[in-house]
């Protein structure tokens, strides 16, 4: 058998991996400045995670949702702390579409609504509704499309209004990324995100906010909204959540009633993905890495706004767009090739995409600086 052939792939077979350090089958060492898509917030292989992992491992490592599993209580407890979303409750699942898949319909059934109202340049996912509200007509097939999505405008004031005006008593729940990562990192105006909540309060609507990349830290916040004192009806996270390991969750304010059946899922919630969910809350905690990741951010963006071929910087934290005044792709392939550096593209193609482990050091970062410079020179 063959595998389904999705993935346009690089050459590079990576088989080791330590903190910002990837090594392939031939020995070669590369620095992992993009995190397989800003997954790896801790790093890769650290060693508390390895730990509680391997002791899970040897405890239990999965029974389904139909028994008490007090991991899921721990990681509860631990995320509602460190994000400051003590009173809210968790639904675990296993990806960040699925987180999103929840939320559209625990909204839905909440208020009896169905249209969804999403943002362009958005990406929230592959699943049936996730993708519905993803603004990316090539991954939209004919079985997920219906005029119950409707599209406005990023930052725009106005067009939300007067959507909100024509179909607000219908608008079951408005979906918006923290941060737009894979658009080109977009970041949403204060004004924006508080029009958002005000028309969801006025339409009894629910606001869920997507920090399914944006959070976890990235942007030097626990969730990028927080930023702005926002509070959204439900949160979604993934990627950075498990540092590697499979496992999304919602975080759902408390009006949202919850029943029995009323949401489920296999895997959602094991053993061992709440062990790796908990050791990342614990590293997180303990190395203090959203100060990390405001300081490394600011520092990268200090170290190359001067450099030449670099239109702007779009940044919060270590979640760092790098705008060039041409395509990036080239840019991209030499700092892998020729300087052994991961970076990521977007859908913009002339932004580069920056998403290192939130405890990279200072060293690390002058090595991707010093490429990214002898890289941009040579244009
Ligand atoms: C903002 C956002 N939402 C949702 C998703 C989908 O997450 P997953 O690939 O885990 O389903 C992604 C993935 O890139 C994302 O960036």
């Amino acid at each position: 058998m063959n595998l389904f052939n999705v993935y346009p792939l690089f050459n590079i077979n990576p088989v080791k991996a330590q903190g910002s350090f990837l090594w392939d089958d031939k020995g070669e060492k590369y620095l992992d400045f993009y995190g397989g898509h800003a997954v790896i917030s801790i790093g890769h292989n650290h060693p508390h995670y390895q730990t509680q992992l391997k002791e899970q491992l040897e405890k239990i490592s999965f029974y389904s949702n139909s028994v008490e599993n007090e991991l899921q209580t721990e990681l509860a407890e631990k995320l509602g702390k460190l994000s400051g979303y003590e009173d809210y409750n968790l639904f675990l699942c296993n990806s960040g579409a699925e987180a999103n898949e929840n939320a559209l319909k625990l909204a839905s059934f909440h208020n009896g609504k169905s249209k969804v109202l999403y943002f362009s340049g958005s990406f929230h996912g592959r699943t049936s509704a996730a993708v519905s509200v993803t603004d990316n007509p090539k991954i939209v097939a004919p079985v997920n499309f219906s005029e119950r999505f409707i599209k406005s405008d990023w930052n725009n004031i106005r067009q939300l209004e007067e959507i909100f005006e024509i179909q607000g008593n219908e608008i079951s729940s408005v979906i918006i990324e923290g941060i737009q990562g894979v658009s080109g990192i977009m970041i949403p105006t204060f004004e924006f995100l508080s029009k958002i909540k005000e028309l969801c309060e006025k339409y009894d609507a629910a606001l869920i906010l997507d920090e399914v990349q944006s959070g976890y830290g990235r942007s030097g916040y626990f969730f990028a909204h927080q930023e702005f004192g926002i509070e959204p009806d439900m949160i979604t996270t993934a990627k950075g959540m498990g540092n590697g390991f499979p496992i999304g969750g919602v975080l759902i304010h408390p009006k949202f009633q919850a029943s029995n059946g009323l949401l489920g899922t296999t895997f959602g919630g094991n053993h061992l993905a709440c062990a790796a969910a908990i050791a990342v809350l614990d590293v997180m905690k303990e190395e203090d890495l959203m100060t990390n990741a405001q300081k490394m951010g600011n520092y990268i963006e200090n170290e190359i706004k001067d450099f030449p071929h670099i239109k702007s910087i779009r940044r919060k934290g270590l979640m760092i767009g790098v705008e060039l005044d041409q395509d990036c792709a080239e840019v991209r392939k030499s700092l892998l090739y020729d300087h052994h550096i991961f970076t990521g593209n977007s859908n913009d193609k002339s932004v580069l995409r920056i998403l290192p482990a939130l405890n990279i050091s200072k060293e690390e970062t002058d090595l991707f600086v010093g490429a990214l410079k002898t890289v941009l020179d040579k244009i």
